[in-house]
């Protein structure tokens, strides 16, 4: 179901990355590219985002990663091939994507991190509240996605950033933004810390950023001054830090699957999780 009313039109979708874990099937195909099942990770997210009534996807690339606009594009001399065919209930959903959605594409020339990749979107944001995905978290819920569970939340506080989060066990940490803050309704809490990839002796709690956020224009100005954090890239978490020390973050428990598609053992699990599905 497509939610009618959402206050937020926009998605931008981060796909620069190297996806190094994958190597060498990302050599030349980007990860966000990469199927589970038959359907790439970002048309899972871009799906995602038509549900909760975004229209126009805001796509970061790099070099590398043209399959992407030709996934999200007609493709005449396929489609003349299969036409009257049974294949073409294969294209169905994709046809219907690229027919109804606006698709948008800025590239980012060097990876320096999730922090600066949003910031490359800035021109195909503007000054508005948007939404992110991080196609290779891969969410899973039938009767309501998780995009849609944040905008829903968005409505009620529309002057904060919203992050999701789920409990991860401690000894992970260090490979997400983890949070703290107080609980101001049942699974939505006002973050007063967070911390990139802390060290588990360092976490400030369990509960670990995943790849949906929405965020107000004025991350923009933020990340812009913010500095190289871990790893020497500019870090989404600390900019948020910022505002989130002006009680204007929020991190919200969602309802759902998610699968570290990032991973080969997220990948495989989300990809058994989908067959059985089928
Ligand atoms: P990851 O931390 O998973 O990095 O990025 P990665 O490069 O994609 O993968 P590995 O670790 O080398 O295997 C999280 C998300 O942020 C995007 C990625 O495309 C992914 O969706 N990203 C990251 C960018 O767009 N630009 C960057 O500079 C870094």
């Amino acid at each position: 179901m497509i939610l009618k009313d959402s206050i937020i039109k926009k998605c931008l979708f981060p796909a620069a990355g190297y996806g190094t874990r994958f190597l060498p099937a990302t050599k030349a195909i980007p990860k966000e590219m990469l199927p589970i099942l038959t359907k790439p990770l970002l048309q899972y997210g871009v799906e995602e985002a038509i549900e909760a009534g975004i229209d126009t996807m805001a796509i970061v690339t790099g070099r590398g990663k043209r399959a992407i606009e030709d996934h999200f594009d007609r493709s005449y001399e396929l489609e003349h091939q299969i036409y009257g065919t049974s294949k073409e209930l294969l294209m169905s959903e994709i046809r219907s994507i690229v027919n109804n959605y606006t698709f948008s594409y800025t590239r980012q020339v060097e990876m320096k991190g999730l922090g600066h990749a949003i910031l490359t979107g800035q021109a195909l944001i503007g000054d508005e509240p948007f939404a992110v995905i991080l196609a290779d978290d891969l969410c899973d819920n039938d009767n309501k996605s998780v995009l849609t569970q944040m905008i829903e939340i968005h409505k009620k506080y529309p002057d904060c950033c919203i992050v999701a989060v789920e409990e991860v066990p401690k000894e992970d940490t260090n490979k997400y933004g983890v949070i703290a803050g107080e609980n101001i309704e049942e699974n939505l809490i006002k973050v007063n810390n967070m911390v990139e990839k802390p060290e588990p002796k360092d976490a400030p709690s369990n509960l670990a950023i995943i790849g949906r956020y929405i965020l107000m224009p004025e991350i923009f100005e933020i990340i812009k001054t913010t500095k190289p954090g871990r790893g020497g890239e500019i870090q989404i978490t600390d900019a948020l830090l910022t505002l989130a020390k002006q009680g204007k973050v929020l991190a919200y428990k969602f309802d759902g699957k998610r699968f570290d598609c990032g991973s080969i053992d997220g990948f495989v699990e989300a990809t058994n999780w989908f067959y059985a599905k089928l």
